[in-house]
């Protein structure tokens, strides 16, 4: 019996030692590609700030610009720009293809042949063309430009760092980049008088010791594309070169200046950043028809400066006010209709266009990656697209009121006190808010910037 017993044991081990170890084996590698998607993210090469975001990643299931697994291919539907973005995704997927990541740092137009090369793999496919057929003008012009970046620069600033005071001895604080147009000279205006000055700027001093001087160079740039020289147009382009003569703050580029057209000035201002301007410290890029509290902002910033490097966290950071899990617009009369066709999900965290701020380091590394992302025809969804896959995510703070104040708190007295940046207000608006600060300083010396959200963020518009 014992001995029966025995032999039964030593069979029991030899047959079942592999099998467990088989198992053991296969259930380690499912936890480890499963941790891997679910909290974690492949580092490929830091220092160039190549990642890969695995899916899990998305807080958001619904999320479409990754496809849905990271083996999967083919995403569900059709949307012209889910397809082509998916293709380059597909190609720089560590786990499928570890070769071609490497293949991207030493050939130099590597990005760009993948770029012409997803899209014309996606456009002449057959279901492609006809999706094609049926978009709305605006957007049929869109993609038929959307391969196009390397617009050449018409006017650009004299010195480095757009206009620049003399004698400067440090790295600027902020660099203000602000979108605007050819006919736009009186909104360019007021703010060059009002809070665009450049040169050394105090901040704020809150109740800070009269010794301790806060302060830092400020620049500024406007970014401008071509107005349209149709027929009926009018031709300014000789005083804005006078303009630029005057203040060397113009940088312009020779494409049409257009809604959709508005990401080339990204991605264009990235690559003139990273060549000109790449010691700046932060980026404040806006609208030229927003307010900002310049002085605040100044002292805001020197703060963050010291945390940020502290923690190391510098290139990573951008703060505006963040809109999470922002669906397409789908109303047809809207400046930001998308149909379903062209770009399907919801649209990943970003900060409104309407005025932000980010890292020096942060724009050198949006402008590599951004080389590995399809133009998107709205600007500051595109910035949150190139943000996830730096796997980054923008800052929220509630002193940026890209959509205004919310009901009656901008008539407080103290209200453009506690806050960083407000969208729009006219030139007039700005220049007597900028005396109406001046006014009010005395009396609105202590407040703290807003910092709860009054309002509660589920009412916000869709863009
Ligand atoms: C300024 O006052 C606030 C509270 O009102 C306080 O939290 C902060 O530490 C003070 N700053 C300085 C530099 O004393
Ligand atoms: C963008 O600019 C290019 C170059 O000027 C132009 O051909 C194209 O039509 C513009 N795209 C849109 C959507 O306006
Ligand atoms: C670093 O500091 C900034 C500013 O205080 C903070 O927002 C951020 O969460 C910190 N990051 C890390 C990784 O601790």
């Amino acid at each position: 019996m014992a001995r029966r017993c025995c032999r039964l044991r030593n069979i029991l081990i030899c047959v079942c030692t592999p099998c467990v170890c088989l198992a053991l084996l296969t259930i380690y590698i499912a936890v480890m590609v499963n941790l891997n998607m679910l909290h974690g993210t492949i580092v490929l090469d830091s220092r160039q700030g190549h990642h890969f975001v695995a899916h899990g990643t998305l807080k958001n299931a619904n999320f479409a610009s990754f496809p849905k697994t990271f083996w999967k291919h083919h995403l569900d539907g059709n949307a012209l720009w889910n397809e082509l973005q998916r293709a380059i995704d597909y190609s720089f997927n560590p786990i499928l293809r570890p070769g071609q990541t490497k293949a991207r740092s030493t050939r130099s137009n590597y990005e760009e042949s993948l770029l012409r090369q997803s899209f014309s793999e996606v456009t002449s496919m057959d279901e492609m063309r006809k999706i094609f057929e049926n978009f709305p003008a605006q957007i049929k012009e869109f993609v038929g430009y959307m391969q196009r970046r390397n617009y050449p620069i018409l006017i650009q600033p004299d010195g480095v760092c757009g206009t620049v005071s003399k004698d400067e001895k440090e790295s600027p604080l902020i660099l203000l980049a602000i979108k605007t147009t050819e006919y736009n000279f009186k909104n360019r205006q007021a703010i060059r008088q009002t809070w665009g000055q450049v040169g050394w700027l105090v901040g704020h001093k809150d109740n800070r010791s009269s010794e301790e001087v806060v302060g830092g160079y400020v620049h500024r740039v406007f970014l401008l594309g071509k107005e349209d020289n149709g027929e009926l147009s009018v031709d300014v382009s000789d005083l804005l070169k006078a303009e630029s003569s005057h203040y060397g703050d113009i940088l312009q580029w020779d494409f049409k200046d257009t809604f959709f057209n508005l990401t080339l000035k990204d991605v264009l201002f990235w690559s003139w950043l990273s060549n000109h301007c790449d010691h700046t410290h932060f980026v404040f890029k806006g609208d030229d028809d927003v307010f900002v509290n310049t002085p605040k902002l100044v002292t805001y910033l020197q703060d963050q400066l010291k945390k940020l490097r502290a923690n190391n966290s510098l290139k990573d950071f951008m703060v505006g006010e963040v809109i999470q899990s922002g669906q397409p617009n789908r109303r047809k009369s809207s400046k930001y209709f998308l149909p379903e066709t062209f770009y399907k999900g919801l649209y990943p965290l970003y900060a409104g266009g309407g005025g932000l701020v980010y890292s020096g380091l942060l724009a050198k590394r949006l402008h590599t990656v951004s080389k590995t992302v399809h133009l998107f025809p709205i600007d500051d969804v595109y910035v949150g697209m190139c943000m996830i896959r730096l796997n980054a995510a923008p800052v929220h703070n509630h002193a940026f009121l890209t959509f205004d104040f919310p009901e009656k708190e901008g008539e407080d007295l103290c209200s453009y006190h506690t806050i960083l940046m407000v969208h729009k207000r006219s030139p007039e608006q700005i220049t007597s808010l900028w005396a109406d600060m001046h006014r009010t300083q005395k009396q609105c010396q202590a407040v703290p910037l807003r910092s709860v959200d009054k309002d509660s963020s589920s009412d916000k518009p869709t863009t």
